[in-house]
């Protein structure tokens, strides 16, 4: 077991990991709902029976509650930059359940906004994605991490992203979207 956990606003989150992954059945929908800042809103039974955590302890919690630490930073980076410019973020993402199990999703963000026109809250709807993606993805990911863990904290979003565009470019795609849609 990876024994690390990180305390987080006011609840300390776990982020060992046992290797064990729940693979989605394809009528499973996770849906959820957060504040501007990334705080659940709203969760539905289906992310809470799959996460393993109840919807009580899901809502009024950071999204990253369900954050593994297989991923890299830098896709999160890029998932707070689309969605904070407005865009919808498509991708493909590890989480993390409560005991420590691993669930695979493909996920679109989107970003709401209130009457006067900002942006006051981000939905997303996750579903199974295919295995070929899970492959592909998790071999980009692992290089990805690994050259951000080679460096110290502060540097590691900056590389992280730099290495995930690098691999858009390399694969001949315009964007992170383009090329994630190539597995759907
Ligand atoms: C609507 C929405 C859904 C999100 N879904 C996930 C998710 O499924 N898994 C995840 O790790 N982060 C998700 N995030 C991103 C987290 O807010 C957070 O940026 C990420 O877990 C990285 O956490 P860290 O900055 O503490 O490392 C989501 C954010 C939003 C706004």
């Amino acid at each position: 077991m990876d024994n690390r956990a990180h305390r987080k606003g006011n609840c300390m989150i776990d982020r060992t990991v046992t290797g064990h992954e729940l693979v989605l059945e394809p009528h499973d929908t996770i849906q959820s709902r957060t504040d501007a800042r990334g705080v659940i809103t709203f969760a539905n039974p289906t992310f809470a029976r799959i996460s393993g955590y109840s919807r009580d302890e899901l809502v009024g919690a950071p999204h990253s509650i369900v954050r593994h630490p297989g991923m890299p930073r830098g896709v999160f980076y890029a998932m707070w930059q689309t969605i904070q410019s407005g865009e919808e973020f498509f991708g493909f993402v590890l989480n993390r359940c409560k005991n420590g199990d691993s669930y695979w999703v493909f996920a679109r963000v989107a970003p709401h906004r209130n009457p006067r026109g900002e942006i006051d809250a981000y939905s997303s709807v996750r579903i199974m994605p295919k295995r070929e993606a899970v492959a592909a993805w998790a071999a980009v990911y692992e290089r990805v991490l690994a050259v951000e863990q080679a460096l110290p904290r502060d540097k590691q979003v900056a590389a992280g992203y730099a290495a995930i565009l690098e691999h858009v470019r390399k694969s001949r795609a315009k964007s992170l979207r383009e090329l994630a849609m190539r597995y759907v």
